[in-house]
């Protein structure tokens, strides 16, 4: 059966939840943007992140974005975010299992691995903790805090779907990048922070990435151009 999640804004933890580190990870699956996106946002909004980066999502961040970083990974995000360097982010390296994220006693506000490729999401329904993303949402999940994975791939085949149900069964919420269409898209970006919005919604970021269902206003890039 699903594990009961902790409330993100359990007004009666200390500090507050929304002072409390985000755990994002990026890996291999296509859809770099998704992840760089969220990570964007909330720095956007001071939100303290620990960021971890599969390689495979960097052999995808230069095939989809051009992107090469050499040695200084958070210096090539915040130049290609356009970012200041003064943002809450610690990129930490996936071999630290010394990491603050390898504990359970390091307390966050939850973690989100997007985009999830198909492999992390067979080693985290295993239990497996080859690199530190594994470690980090093994640790969320016993700590019954939220842990969401946006996967990626089409079709699935039955190894993943069960492979995402275990997740689901062991208190994970299972996403998949796939955008509405409901609210007239007019652009990738829109579709991608229809994505993005979704997911910072099931962690109470308070967003208006994208135009919600019966809601009057429009997403910021469907505004008129003054
Ligand atoms: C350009 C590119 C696109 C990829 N797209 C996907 C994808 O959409 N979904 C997926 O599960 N794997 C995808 N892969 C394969 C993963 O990167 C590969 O399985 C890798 O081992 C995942 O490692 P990680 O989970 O540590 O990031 C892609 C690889 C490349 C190079």
């Amino acid at each position: 059966m699903p594990q009961p999640k902790k409330n993100s804004n359990d007004s009666t933890s200390s500090p507050a939840a929304n002072a409390l580190p985000f755990v994002l990870a990026i890996t291999g699956a296509s859809g770099a943007i998704y992840g760089l996106r969220i990570l964007q946002y909330l720095m956007e909004v001071g939100q303290p992140v620990d960021l971890l980066v599969s390689k495979a999502a960097l052999r995808v961040m230069l095939e989809e974005h051009d992107l090469t970083f050499g040695d200084d990974l958070k210096g090539g995000l915040l130049d290609y975010l356009k970012l200041p360097d003064t943002v809450p982010l610690k990129v930490h390296s996936l071999t630290d299992y010394g990491a603050s994220v390898a504990s359970g006693s390091y307390r966050t506000r939850g973690m989100a691995v997007v985009p999830c490729s198909l492999g992390t999401l067979g080693a985290l329904a295993s239990g497996l903790t080859e690199n530190l993303i594994h470690r980090a949402a093994a640790v969320t999940l016993k700590e019954r805090r939220n842990l969401l994975i946006l996967v990626r791939e089409m079709p699935f085949g039955h190894i993943q779907l069960k492979n995402m149900l275990a997740l689901s069964e062991a208190g994970a919420t299972v996403a998949c990048a796939s955008p509405g269409y409901y609210h007239r898209p007019q652009s990738v970006a829109d579709q991608v922070d229809f994505v993005v919005g979704r997911v910072l919604d099931q962690f109470d970021f308070d967003n208006s990435l994208f135009k919600r269902w019966k809601e009057d206003s429009r997403p910021l890039s469907q505004e008129p151009k003054k």
